[in-house]
Formats: structure tokens, C-alpha cells, sequence
């Protein structure tokens, strides 16, 4: 991970602007999932650093952008970019950090590049489809799953894919994996921002359904009140919620079991990302599963 950190600073220290490593200076590393899942399928060369390196940037411009697109002001333990330094300042990072990304990208084998661009339009879909479905209560799981596959998973199963060709595996049986564990992924990071707390989250707590987004166990939770407590959760739905609000909600979701349900759910996804790969029973790879569903942060 060290290699991968040591790139990134090398790569940040090309673009010759000192603003750039000023404003990112306080943007500490994240959990590296995409690169550890890359080099548990590939092992470790220059390639496939490299490639890493430039996922790892790609991530972070999206965390750029999503904390603009979500008004959070708070990432990884420390203020976010966009609360430290606004909104035009945070937006153009992004941008110079996925440009950067993607000329580097662009020295090596086509298909990388292929395979990642792709991603990231599918990523910035996904965050609009997440804008759209929280301008109302969403009660579609379907939808979420649409969404949830296109913002997360797709840079995830691209990270896969890309492991998969550098060490000459079947593409498509580790893309499955991919997509199977970044929707498993995105699912336990909806489930940790109710059960999570900012300090350990490095991110604020609790702020999904004040945002709009109605996730995974939101969806379960409305399907499991009656008709006066949906009327009554709908009602809190984008609101700055008082502690009296917030225990109401709190209550329903043990009440009704909702975080276990949804923990039931993130086990079938990450069933089937084992499955897709079991015949190269990879245990790192299993390792990276288990990894992501007992996570707290
Ligand atoms: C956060 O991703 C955004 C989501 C896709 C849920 P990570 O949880 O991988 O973020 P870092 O890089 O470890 O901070
Ligand atoms: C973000 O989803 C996914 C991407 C960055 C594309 P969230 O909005 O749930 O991520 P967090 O919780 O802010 O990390
Ligand atoms: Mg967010
Ligand atoms: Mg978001
Ligand atoms: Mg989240």
C-alpha cells in the first residue's frame, strides 16, 4: 500500500501546482480496497501498481465530488475538501485528479483505460441516479440496486476485471466477483451509517435519510410498518431530525430486526461473489470478502 501512497504523491507532484498537494495534504489514505482486491487477483508488479495507483486517484475524485454532491463536511477523520477549501476548489481537483488518472492509464495496455473510463461513466451515473431517487421517498429496491450497482460496484468489478487480465484469468468470472462484493460493499456502508458513529466513520453518521436516501434498510424498514408508522416515517423523510425523531427511528429498526435483514442481504452478494470465483480458490480473495462484510468503518 506504501508503493501505491508513493505514486500517488509522485504522480500529484508532476502536475507542478503547489495548491494541488496543499489541498490534499490533509486527505488522509483511505482503506485501499479497490488496489488490495487487484493485487490479491494479480500480485504485485509495476503494472499492476500503477494501475492501482490511478483507481485510488479515480476514487478519490469521486469522494471529491460526492462530498460537493452530498454537502458532507467531513471524510476520512478530517474536513472535507469541500468544507476546508469550497465547492469550485473541490470540483476541479476531482477533475484534474481523474484527467490524471486517466493519461497515466493511457501509457499502458488500451484495455485498462477501456475497462476504467467505462466505470467512472457509470459511476457519475450512478451519483445522479442517487440525486434523482432522493428527491422522493424511494420504496423501489430494484432502483436502489440499479443505482447502488452503477455509483459502487462498477469501479469495483473494473478493478476486478483489470486483476483479472494482468494475470491472465478469466475476465468475466472475476468481474461476477467484483460486482457481486461492491454491491455488498455499498450495502454495509448504508447499513454503517445507521449503525455507525462519526468518529469511527471518519464521515458523518446518520446523514443518509436526512439527505434523501432512503437505502437498503430504509427500504426494509417502510415494507415492515403499518400504515400510520409509514405515514409517520415519510413524514421525517429529508428532515433535520431531534433526538426524539432519531430514537423513534432508531426503535423501528431494532423493533423490526431491519439491520439483520439487511445483513441477510449483503450474505447473498457476498455468497455470490465466492461462488463466481471459487474454481481459483483464491483464499485472499475470500479474505477481502469477509473483510468487507465485518468492517465498522
Ligand atoms: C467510500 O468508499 C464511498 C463508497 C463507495 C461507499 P471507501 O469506503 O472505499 O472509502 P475510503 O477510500 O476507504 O475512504
Ligand atoms: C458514494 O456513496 C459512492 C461514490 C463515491 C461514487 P456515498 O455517498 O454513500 O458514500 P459516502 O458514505 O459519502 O462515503
Ligand atoms: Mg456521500
Ligand atoms: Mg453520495
Ligand atoms: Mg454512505
Amino acid at each position: 500500500m506504501e508503493a501505491i501512497d508513493d505514486l500517488i504523491k509522485q504522480f500529484l507532484k508532476e502536475l507542478n501546482y503547489e495548491p494541488i498537494l496543499e489541498m490534499l495534504s490533509n486527505v488522509r489514505s483511505g482503506k485501499k480496497l479497490r488496489s488490495k482486491l487487484l493485487l490479491a487477483i494479480a500480485g504485485e508488479s509495476k503494472e499492476s501498481l500503477k494501475i492501482c495507483a490511478a483507481i485510488e486517484l479515480i476514487h478519490l475524485a469521486s469522494l471529491l465530488h460526492d462530498d460537493i454532491i452530498d454537502e458532507s463536511n467531513l471524510r476520512r477523520g478530517s474536513k472535507s475538501v469541500n468544507y476546508e477549501f469550497g465547492t469550485k476548489n473541490a470540483l476541479m481537483l476531482g477533475d484534474i485528479l481523474y484527467s490524471k488518472a486517466f493519461y497515466e492509464l493511457s501509457q499502458m495496455n488500451a484495455r485498462f483505460a477501456s475497462i476504467i473510463s467505462d466505470a467512472v461513466v457509470k459511476l457519475a451515473i450512478g451519483e445522479l441516479m442517487d440525486v434523482n431517487l432522493s428527491k422522493n421517498f424511494n420504496t423501489d429496491k430494484e432502483k436502489y440496486l440499479t443505482m447502488i450497482y452503477n455509483k459502487t460496484a462498477v469501479l469495483i468489478e473494473a478493478s476486478a476485471k483489470c486483476g483479472a487480465i494482468l494475470a491472465g484469468y478469466d475476465e468475466s468470472s472475476f468481474g461476477e466477483y467484483g460486482k457481486n462484493l461492491g454491491l455488498a460493499f455499498q450495502m454495509v456502508d448504508d447499513i454503517l451509517d445507521i449503525k455507525g458513529d462519526d468518529k469511527t466513520l471518519g464521515k458523518p453518521a446518520m446523514a443518509d435519510f436526512k439527505e434523501g436516501k432512503t437505502t437498503l434498510p430504509y427500504i426494509y424498514l417502510f415494507e415492515n410498518l403499518d400504515k400510520e408508522e409509514k405515514v409517520k416515517l415519510k413524514n421525517l423523510f429529508r428532515k433535520d431530525l431531534n433526538e426524539e425523531e432519531n430514537l423513534w427511528i432508531k426503535t423501528r429498526f431494532k423493533e423490526k430486526e431491519i439491520l439483520e435483514k439487511s445483513v441477510l442481504e449483503v450474505k447473498k452478494y457476498t455468497k455470490n461473489a465466492i461462488d463466481a470465483i471459487d474454481k481459483y480458490s483464491n483464499q485472499k480473495l475470500k479474505d477481502i470478502v469477509k473483510a468487507i462484510t465485518d468492517r465498522d468503518f
